[in-house]
């Protein structure tokens, strides 16, 4: 069975946001071409400057992909071969990915069941004299409780670079998500709150020496830091990208608030034990909502529901990275109670900024239904 209009109620929708852009596309486009000014020219640099100055930092430098911006925040944040970083496994692969291409060990720790983020009550015990930095991840846009984190940062010298691939527009009390730890890192893929037309990345950084290095390794520079030599190569953010990314900026709180309004519709149905709570009420936190997840016990009867209803559902992340292939390269901290039941439980709403209000009642209408029969 599908919607009355016959059409299903998909996760995701790219095009329909890029129809109001598509004309200033078109004629930036055709001034790119014949500008002959393909690499690092003005569009990256604007994007730049102004994400860094909607981000509360200093500098912001464009990259290839937020997997390079990643790699390339914790390498300049002085990570090194057998360093450990303490993660969570609740995350998409990259997170972990980036570690291991330093030939770092991510060490996974637990998270919390109200918001899918790390448990900042956890990281202290996985600290050794190995440990050179914590990367927290908000993850689906919830903010991670950033002030514990910084604090045990600072009583261990421990550096933060957060992985902000999902949290652009993520508030934690009252300030971006962006302007918390040394570094912090975005991706523009396509899904992504702040979507590209392809890859692309970004690090944010407190520092101008982090940002002047980074500009250098991106453009095939090598840079000497600890007595460690870190080879240069090819990640610069593409113009083309950026230009696209700079239009859709000027739309981003209009499409934000939509987001937001299709979560609300969905709050209205979803008792509040099934979906994110904020661990720090009334604080000024703001979660961007990448994703709306619901967590039940049937879950994977409630997805069957929903698909036969016409739904598009995900499931993320099951199961956690402490399952994934790589964790040979891993170490783990405690058990990993809760992004294993999270892992189990967790489901994934169609959310997006085109999707209309009367699917999200219909979407929350099904699962308000089947989480009251219990
Ligand atoms: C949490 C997280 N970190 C890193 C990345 C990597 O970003 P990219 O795909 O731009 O390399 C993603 C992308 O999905 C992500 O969700």
């Amino acid at each position: 069975m599908t919607p009355s209009n016959n059409k299903r109620i998909g996760r995701y929708d790219l095009i329909t946001p890029m129809i109001p852009c598509k004309d200033e596309i078109m004629v930036k486009f055709e001034k790119f071409l014949m500008s002959g000014q393909y690499i690092l020219g003005k569009e990256v640099d604007t994007l730049e400057k102004d994400l860094a100055e909607q981000c509360g930092v200093g500098y912001a430098v464009g990259v290839a992909s937020g997997s390079s911006a990643l790699f390339l925040a914790l390498a300049m944040a002085g990570v090194r071969p057998g360093d450990e970083v303490i993660t969570t496994p609740y995350t998409f692969d990259a997170t972990i990915e980036s570690i291991i291409m330093l030939d770092a060990i991510p060490v996974m720790v637990d998270i919390l069941p109200e918001d899918l983020n790390i448990d900042p009550n956890e990281i202290e015990k996985a600290i050794t004299n190995k440990t050179r930095a914590i990367m927290p991840v908000p993850i689906f846009g919830a903010p991670c409780d950033m002030d514990p984190i910084n604090a045990i940062a600072e009583k261990h010298n421990l550096q933060v670079v957060v992985d902000m691939a999902q949290g652009f527009g993520t508030l934690y009390k009252g300030k971006p998500m962006g302007s918390y730890g040394r570094m912090s890192t975005l991706s523009f893929y396509p899904t992504k709150n702040l979507p590209g037309i392809g890859d692309g990345g970004m690090v944010f950084c407190q520092k101008e020496e982090d940002a002047d290095r980074i500009r250098k390794i991106r453009g095939h520079q090598a840079v000497r830091m600890n007595n460690h030599l870190y080879t240069g190569w090819n990640s610069r953010l593409d113009e083309i990208q950026a230009m696209v990314l700079n239009i859709r900026l000027a739309r981003f709180a209009e499409e934000q608030a939509d987001r937001n309004k299709v979560a609300s519709i969905y709050d209205k149905y979803i008792p509040q034990a099934n979906r994110w709570q904020d661990p720090n009420p009334d604080q000024g936190n703001h979660i961007t909502y990448h994703q709306y997840w619901v967590r039940c016990k049937r879950r994977n009867e409630l997805q069957a529901i929903l698909e036969n209803n016409g739904v598009d559902t995900a499931i993320y992340y099951d199961p956690p990275l402490n399952h994934h292939e790589l964790n040979e390269y891993c170490r783990f901290s405690g058990f990993l109670r809760q992004a294993e039941k999270a892992g189990r439980e967790v489901l994934i709403l169609p959310i997006h900024a085109a999707l209309p209000f009367e699917d999200a009642h219909r979407v929350g209408e099904i699962v308000g239904k089947f989480l009251a029969e219990g």
